[in-house]
């Protein structure tokens, strides 16, 4: 499979060497593919070729979204027409955050979310929202002692949600569907969650698990 990362920070790095150590062929978008940062990218993910958002996901069969809340717009507006009909892993998070200060907390709340606007900008494409509950280190092979940690997704499109369960137990998580993309308001606020955690313990590593009694 052809997997386009739509960023080149932490995550898409991160998200990217998960796929190509999984077999498939990586395709990085960036601004500028010649830039150091998309250099920067291709190296850390090991077997990749950088290319233009637009160029990416083309190439691709499913995506990534891994922008910043400010470059999603029009990253998803600039995709749209080429990721139609595709799975599109929204992993963004839109905070007003100020870690220096322990300020963290939505930018985008209430009666909408990140994955809702992602699903409007990029009508065509099957928009699932997944990995933005967990910091960029244990997206990948996570370890903890209690067994393999939850991953909350949503999406209107069952194929494609199916198709993430599939992907996210190969990056070793169990999958909880939430329901319709409507659900990433209750899947987003995670993050600071997450975030305010590791403020206050200084730890870095730690991921949520949905718990069953017997
Ligand atoms: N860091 C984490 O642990 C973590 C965990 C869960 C979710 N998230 C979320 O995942 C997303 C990615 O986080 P990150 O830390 O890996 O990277 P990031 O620094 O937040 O974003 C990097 C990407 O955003 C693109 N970008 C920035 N401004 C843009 C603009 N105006 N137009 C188009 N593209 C623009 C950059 O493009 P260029 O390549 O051209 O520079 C780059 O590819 C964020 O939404 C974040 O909240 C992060």
């Amino acid at each position: 499979m052809k997997v386009a990362i739509l960023g080149t920070g932490n995550v898409g790095q991160t998200l990217g060497k998960g796929f190509a150590g999984l077999g498939h062929s990586v395709v990085v978008g960036t601004r500028d593919p010649q830039s150091d940062t998309a250099r920067k990218a291709v190296a850390a993910i090991g077997k990749a070729t950088a290319m233009t958002f637009a160029d990416a996901a083309r190439a691709a069969d499913i995506a990534v979204l891994a922008t910043s809340w400010s470059g999603t717009e029009p990253v998803a507006r600039t995709t749209a027409a080429n990721l139609a009909d595709k799975l599109v892993i929204d992993a963004v998070n839109a905070l007003d955050a100020d870690f220096a200060k322990g300020k963290v907390a939505l930018a985008l709340a209430g009666s909408t979310s990140v994955g809702e606007k992602v699903q409007a900008w990029m009508p065509n494409a099957k928009v699932v929202k997944a990995f933005n509950s967990v910091g960029y280190p244990a997206m990948v092979n996570p370890s903890f002692q209690l067994g393999k940690p939850t991953m909350f997704i949503a999406g209107n499109d069952g194929g494609a949600k199916q198709q993430t369960v599939s992907l996210l137990a190969q990056f070793g998580w169990d999958a909880v569907d939430m329901g319709s993309i409507e659900a990433a308001r209750l899947i987003e606020p995670l993050a600071p969650l997450w975030i305010v955690h590791a403020l206050r313990t200084g730890t870095w590593t730690h991921a949520f698990k949905l718990l069953v009694t017997n």
